[in-house]
């Protein structure tokens, strides 16, 4: 379907009743080529609500990045072995550097990064809302690169396919870093596992039972309370549906979670064997919801230590800004 251009003429318009006809075989060919598994430049031809779509889809995935830095931040100056503060470093210095390959696909788009900022920073923009959550213990640090970053993956690797070219070389690249993320989130907590004392077991038991329903909240709501699914999934933006990476990710992680020796907090999970798949308890998506409406455990710290970050680093952007208004004189004569 392609009325969209047409919704938007005004009446007795001619010269865009022209233009239209001449979008209809733009928007044509552009289906093909989706059909085609081809991937769409910056500079091709798209459909408004193609752009707009995935404008809100890579500026919120930038904002869930950047976000994504503070309850791990929260705990470098805590973390209980050098190595487990290089770790720690290196994986929040990700995070930031998936933000700006983000913001950067999302440029080519024609919306600015100080546009993008400013809508996060007013609250009009959405980010993940597992970031909402706070991080207790040194186990949480474990568990969110187990179960958060190990989310996230499932939920990115189809991205690799998206049929929007700029997004999708981003997300190859994140998703390499995410692997080891989740690797190392894994590697932390089965060391407290299986060498920790008592008080370290039971501070990731602790810890795994407050991430995991939030964790599973994170593919979002289910297929047929999921208006935008159906769309994204005939572009090419989406490849797998919410319910469908939800069940991948649990029957992934209720296997490891073997392996560690902890209980996933849901009395319902058990393997089917008729369906092949695990079976799970009923999630409380009125939590998700309350959430997402700026609700949560931590909405307010999260976007306060944000606007924060953006007002104390003023000084730096207008030094690089009257650094590189000095350069160009220079550039030119030489
Ligand atoms: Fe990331
Ligand atoms: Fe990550």
């Amino acid at each position: 379907m392609y009325t969209q251009a047409m919704d938007t003429m005004a009446p007795g318009e001619g010269r865009k009743a022209v233009r239209s006809a001449e979008e209809m075989q733009l928007e044509e060919r552009f289906e093909a080529r989706i059909d085609e598994g081809d991937f769409i430049e910056a500079k091709d031809w798209m459909p408004e609500h193609y752009r707009k779509t995935l404008i809100r889809q890579i500026s919120q995935h930038a904002h869930s990045e950047i976000v994504g830095m503070l309850p791990e931040g929260n705990w470098i100056s805590r973390a209980p072995t050098l190595k487990r503060k290089l770790i720690l470093l290196a994986k929040v210095q990700d995070e930031g550097g998936h933000g700006l390959y983000l913001y950067a696909a999302a440029e080519t788009l024609g919306r600015t990064r100080d546009e993008m900022l400013d809508a996060l920073h007013t609250g009009k923009a959405k980010y993940s809302s597992i970031f909402n959550y706070p991080t207790l213990s040194w186990a949480d640090m474990g568990t969110v690169g187990w179960l958060v970053d190990g989310a996230a993956i499932m939920n990115q690797v189809p991205l690799c396919r998206c049929s929007y070219a700029p997004y999708s070389r981003a997300m190859i690249r994140i998703c390499r870093e995410e692997s080891f993320h989740q690797r190392q989130g894994y590697e932390a907590l089965l060391t407290m596992m299986q060498q920790g004392t008592d008080a370290q077991r039971a501070m990731v038991q602790d810890s795994v039972n407050r991430w995991w329903w939030p964790s599973i909240m994170m593919f979002g709501p289910p297929d047929d309370q999921s208006p935008n699914t159906a769309q994204s999934m005939r572009w090419g933006i989406k490849r797998m549906s919410n319910d469908e990476l939800r069940q991948k990710f649990i029957d992934a992680t209720a296997e490891q979670a073997k392996v560690l020796g902890v209980t996933l907090p849901d009395p319902d999970l058990q393997w089917n064997e008729e369906r092949q798949h695990y079976d799970f308890g009923a999630i409380d998506w009125s939590e998700f919801w309350r959430v997402i409406g700026g609700d949560g455990p931590c909405n307010r710290e999260r976007l306060g230590a944000r606007v924060k970050a953006w007002d104390d680093g003023a000084w730096v952007r207008e030094a690089a800004l009257a650094h590189s208004a000095k350069q160009q004189p220079a550039a030119r004569a030489a």
